[in-house]
């Protein structure tokens, strides 16, 4: 019994070390931790998203799913899709998405920079300076119509915000909201 309750312990520890390193690894390879928007982050966000339009809500990098589960409750008719690099982050996100039935909800494990974004009316995005570069370059030829982008932190280098809210928390977070047309 002995044995085995080490097996067991020895086997946990194992898993843990693999996990720590794949969300290491994918940080390195991505750019950015899977660090979740805050709750007030999440808020603002989901007050600023476009609701009249029929596209889908995309969000580029969704982690552990915070915020994307959050906008297919809220709107249950709106198509969702995330799309997330980091393996673990993305399973525990697959897992809440079966545990809640969201059927609104698709979460790919996939670089988002390779996806299609044309059947979006918003992209929601926690990403990086060197991201919002991507972004900004893959908008130029994927962008058929009127988009709602909501950016936590980081702008979009080019583009002139709609608007920008600062949080009421201790960086004073803005989030960088674009109502962009193709020209
Ligand atoms: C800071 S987290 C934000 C998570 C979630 N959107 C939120 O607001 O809670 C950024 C996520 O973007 C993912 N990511 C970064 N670059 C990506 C890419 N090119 N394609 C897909 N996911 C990416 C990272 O793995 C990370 O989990």
């Amino acid at each position: 019994m002995i044995v085995s309750m080490d097996f067991i312990a020895i086997a946990l520890f194992f898993v843990v070390v693999i996990i720590a390193i794949s969300i290491v690894w994918s940080t390195q390879k991505t750019g950015i931790s899977p660090m979740m928007s805050s709750t007030k982050a999440c808020q603002t966000m989901l007050t600023e998203i476009s609701t009249h339009e029929k596209g889908a809500l995309i969000d580029l990098g969704s982690g552990w799913g915070t915020l994307v589960i959050a906008v297919a409750k809220k709107y249950p008719n709106k198509q969702v899709i995330g799309y997330e690099l980091s393996w673990f982050p993305w399973l525990v996100s697959v897992l809440y998405k079966y545990s809640m039935s969201l059927n609104n909800l698709t979460l790919y494990r996939k670089d988002f920079k390779n996806a299609d974004l044309s059947g979006a009316d918003t992209l929601v995005c926690y990403l990086f300076p060197g991201a919002m570069v991507a972004l900004e370059d893959k908008l130029k030829y994927d962008m058929p119509k009127k988009i709602t982008i909501v950016s936590n932190t980081f702008a979009l280098p080019s583009y002139k915000p709609t608007k920008v809210i600062k949080l009421k928390d201790f960086y004073k977070t803005p989030i960088y909201v674009y109502h962009i047309q193709p020209k």
